[in-house]
């Protein structure tokens, strides 16, 4: 079993707010991520899909379609986007990166042809990032 990796970036805004709570309390939980206009990051986003080199190919996915399906599922649905608003996918959610990876994982799951997705691992800033393995 190999595994290979993709790597895109995009840059969004959110706003980490509940609205089941008080404004003191989200304030509490989340801080200045409550900031009720927002803030920003350049997030990293690294798909890595597994399976066995395909015998024409060599690959175990052509990393030029990976790209591709990325960037059409994700990468242009959420890139200068708000992720509170903008976005039909994060509706309803806190858009964490929690979050948000157990959505691009729902979105892109059925889409890596014969490999099997392996993880998603975002990272929002230079010392955060979650990993998802569904
Ligand atoms: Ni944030």
């Amino acid at each position: 079993m190999i595994s290979v990796t993709r790597r895109e970036t995009f840059s969004a805004s959110h706003r980490l707010y509940n609205p089941e709570l008080s404004e003191a309390e989200n304030l509490e939980l989340f801080d200045k991520c409550a900031n009720p206009n927002g803030h920003g990051h350049n997030y990293v986003l690294e798909v890595t899909v597994a399976g066995e080199p395909n015998s024409n190919s060599g690959y175990v996915i052509d990393m030029k379609k990976l790209k591709e399906v990325i960037r059409r599922e994700i990468i242009s649905r959420v890139d200068h986007k708000h992720l509170n608003y903008d976005v039909d996918f994060l509706k309803d959610v806190i858009p964490t990166a929690e979050n948000m990876v157990k959505a691009f994982w729902d979105i892109l799951k059925d889409k890596v042809g014969d490999a099997r997705l392996q993880s998603i691992r975002l990272r929002e800033t230079e010392n955060n990032s979650v990993e998802y393995k569904g």
